[in-house]
């Protein structure tokens, strides 16, 4: 399967990275945007990590704000500069596309692309807004974001990749044949750092990004371990560690106490056509072996 990973990295982002690239999926390119840290720094962050795991493969620099409301980062999360664990600046330099552009091009030219969308979707929507025709070029989205039968973490409603542009989480959900990876599963995509041989440099470096979550948040969440919720995505794509739901989704627009939510129409109550798909639940013990083995195949 070829994949495009958009990204905002981020620690969990590192990981989901690290997983597709010692998995078979055929990567061919990552787009940065904006999210966890402003987008010269996810930018420098991915050309970073694909050093880190010897990859020279194309980043293209997207977005840097949302299409309507202010920018929000997260480093008090994922650290100074958007990434916990200290590497090393990349002498590469993103390709001189644009991310949109680049969705495009890579999309026309496979035919049949699948898109892990694994930050704010800014860029996926601006690459469906200047090709129309995108959608037939792509396999699907799959994003994650969502808090779809779980509290949100940004807001008590939405998860932080929704909440930061959910206009362009709208124009996706309502254009792509998009599958979301939300909180409710994405939560329990835990592992315990102790199971793992993380000796030596590189070993620390992956343990950095494993314990990202600050003592504060792990307690406000009740959680033991960092949830390394992009990671997630990238284990359903190799290794099917997800229930997928079709369902009716929408996702608020409005300026009320739900903007950013997905919603959900777990019933059928509105009648509305199942647009989308939602993940309801994860094989956790998959979850932890798939990720375990990318991190010992990548030190
Ligand atoms: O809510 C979790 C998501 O927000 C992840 O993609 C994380 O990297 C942050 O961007
Ligand atoms: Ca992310």
């Amino acid at each position: 399967m070829a994949l495009l990973i958009d990204t905002d990295p981020g620690c969990d982002d590192a990981l989901a990275i690290l997983l597709a690239l010692e998995s078979d999926l055929d990567v061919v390119g990552l787009t940065t945007v904006a999210g966890n840290a402003p987008v010269e720094d996810t930018t420098e962050n991915a050309l970073s990590i694909l050093d880190f795991l010897d990859s020279d493969l194309p980043v293209a620099r997207g977005a840097d704000r949302p299409f309507v409301k202010r920018q929000e980062t997260a480093e008090f999360i994922h650290g100074e500069g958007g990434l916990h664990g200290d590497l090393p600046d990349s002498a590469r330099k993103p390709v001189n596309t644009a991310a949109a552009e680049f969705i495009v091009e890579r999309a026309r030219e496979d035919g049949d692309l699948t898109i892990a969308a694994i930050g704010p979707l800014t860029n996926v929507a601006l690459a469906l807004a200047i090709e129309p025709d995108l959608p037939s070029y792509l396999d699907e989205v799959v994003v994650m974001g969502g808090a779809v039968r779980a509290p949100g973490n940004r807001t008590p409603a939405a998860e932080a990749n929704l909440h930061a542009d959910p206009d362009a989480a709208s124009r996706v959900l309502q254009s792509a044949r998009a599958t979301f990876v939300g909180l409710g599963v994405t939560t329990r995509a835990t592992i315990d750092p102790s199971t793992l041989d993380l000796r030596g440099a590189r070993g620390e470096t992956v343990e950095e990004w494993l314990t990202y979550y600050p003592e504060e948040l792990k307690q406000r969440y009740g959680l033991e371990h960092s949830p390394i919720h992009d990671a997630a995505v990238i284990a359903h794509l190799t290794a099917d560690v997800l229930d997928v739901d079709r369902r009716a989704l929408e996702v608020d627009t409005s300026e009320g106490p739900c903007r950013g939510a997905l919603v959900a129409d777990e019933y059928g109550v509105t009648g509305e056509s199942k647009n989308g798909e939602v993940a309801s639940s994860i094989d956790v013990e998959r979850f932890r072996e798939v990720l375990a083995s990318g991190i010992e195949s990548a030190l």
